[in-house]
């Protein structure tokens, strides 16, 4: 890249994709094409727009700028900034390549084409000398790539744990605060335009675990990518996990957590769990995201803030082509991400964490002692015990009781190792329920 000389040409930027996030990235583009300028130190020129419906309207930008030809856009020359908000994998990932080919930067939202094919577009990018910026890829508006790529290079860390997922968080926090069960909150979610059509990527978990990959990448050093990632969504949540979890000071939410095992193993995963309601994440309520990281010298930070959105994520995007555009003007590519620290990934067996159990159980004397001792057979010690008390009808009727249980931290391989037994024992008369417990 060459340094740009004042008065020359305006840089020139396509971008590609107008759903919600794009026009609001077109419209913040045109409407503060001035401060923008004043901010790069050189002029911004959106010269086109790719979209798939020329004969949509798109509320302040000028159809001239649209053209249904992303391919013959990003290759037309002298594009400098693509900006890719298509989603998805193909067609997104040749053209980003197309346009990195092209020697232009690029801006991305895609989390999926990042977290499956990252190795080969940041390559390709390094090769080529030109940036590609994701801050829009992970928690919408929220400031979390360049705070881990750049303001806590220097330190190292231990975890990253987050709630990522706006649609997710939406829906356990209404089944939380409202008692409303899973599909009456996913319907009001999609009411609201949190969740897609098609939530799938959503409450399956694969948005979060495509985030939680990026996050992991750059916290440790390493390459992770989406299939690294155990993944687990909230469609299988009752409101009687989320009613255990409240008498035992609880939440439960679907966190994303990247965490250092030992000293070359990391565990990246992304499941639903119970967090005390003391801790931060606790109270992220609605469809915000939040991320906790714990390092060793900075101590525990938290990020905050809209993680979707068309403005929210539109804020991210514009933020990563400012400062593409500058590094441009003075003729150089920002900060890679490395990936000296080849970590692998652990197994889920090898993973140590704390374990809330609830089942049914005879009522009778001597079985709290033989749950215990099932799991004591395993080397696993119970922290705390509630048994329902046989004046709850509903959940106690003389000949059986609900039962539940917190784990001090054991191996995930060790309580999977229980739980045949425990199902097998005449004493347990209902399927055992297991959630994880984070941020004890
Ligand atoms: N659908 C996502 C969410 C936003 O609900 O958080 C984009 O990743």
């Amino acid at each position: 890249m060459r340094v740009r000389q004042e008065g020359a040409e305006p840089l020139k930027v396509a971008l590609l994709g107008s759903g919600t996030v794009g026009t609001q990235v077109a419209r913040l583009i045109l409407e503060h094409g001035d401060d923008f300028a004043a901010r790069i130190g050189h002029p911004l020129e959106l010269v086109g727009v790719a979209v798939r419906d020329l004969t949509k309207e798109r509320a302040g930008v000028p159809p001239e700028l649209f053209t249904d030809d992303p391919h013959e856009l990003v290759q037309r020359g002298d594009i400098e900034i693509v900006i890719e908000l298509i989603g998805g994998i193909e067609p997104a990932k040749s053209l980003v390549l197309e346009a990195i080919e092209a020697g232009a930067s690029v801006v991305t939202a895609n989390k999926a084409l990042l977290a499956a094919h990252g190795a080969e577009i940041f390559d390709a990018a390094e090769r080529a000398g030109v940036d590609v910026y994701y801050e829009a890829a992970v928690a919408g508006a929220i400031p979390i790539i360049r705070p881990l790529r750049e303001s806590l290079v220097g330190d190292s860390i231990n975890q990253v744990m987050g709630i990522v997922n706006g649609t997710t968080n939406y829906i356990l926090d209404k089944m939380t605060t409202e008692q409303t069960d899973y599909e009456a909150a996913l319907v009001q979610a999609q009411d609201l335009g949190f969740a897609e059509a098609d939530p799938t990527a959503d409450v399956e978990g694969h948005d979060a675990a495509a985030k939680a990959a990026l996050l992991a990448s750059l916290a440790f050093h390493t390459r992770v990518n989406s299939a690294d990632v155990h993944c687990e969504g909230i469609t299988r949540i009752v409101p009687d996990d989320i009613r255990a979890a409240r008498e035992v000071g609880c939440v439960v939410k679907l966190v994303a957590i990247a965490s250092q095992v030992d000293e070359a193993e990391i565990s990246v995963r992304v499941h639903p769990a119970l967090i005390p309601t003391g801790h931060p994440l606790a109270a992220v309520g609605g469809a915000y995201n939040a991320i906790f990281v714990e390092s060793e010298a900075a101590g525990r930070l938290m990020f905050l803030g809209p993680g979707a959105g068309g403005a929210p994520t539109a804020s991210a995007v514009t933020g990563d082509l400012v400062a593409v555009a500058r590094n441009r003007v003075r003729g150089v590519a920002g900060p890679n991400q490395t990936h000296y620290n080849k970590q692998t990934i652990a197994p889920m067996g090898d993973v140590r964490t704390r374990y809330f159990l609830r089942l049914r159980v005879v009522d009778e004397p001597g079985v709290l002692a033989a749950i215990a001792g099932i799991l004591a057979g395993h080397g696993i010690s119970v922290q705390t015990v509630l048994q329902s008390s046989s004046d709850d009808a509903a959940r106690s009727d003389g000949e059986s009781a609900e039962l539940s249980l917190m784990t001090h931290m054991a191996a995930e391989a060790d309580l999977m190792a229980c739980l045949s037994q425990l199902k097998a024992s005449p004493k347990v008369l209902s399927d055992v329920r297991i959630l994880r417990v984070e941020g004890m």
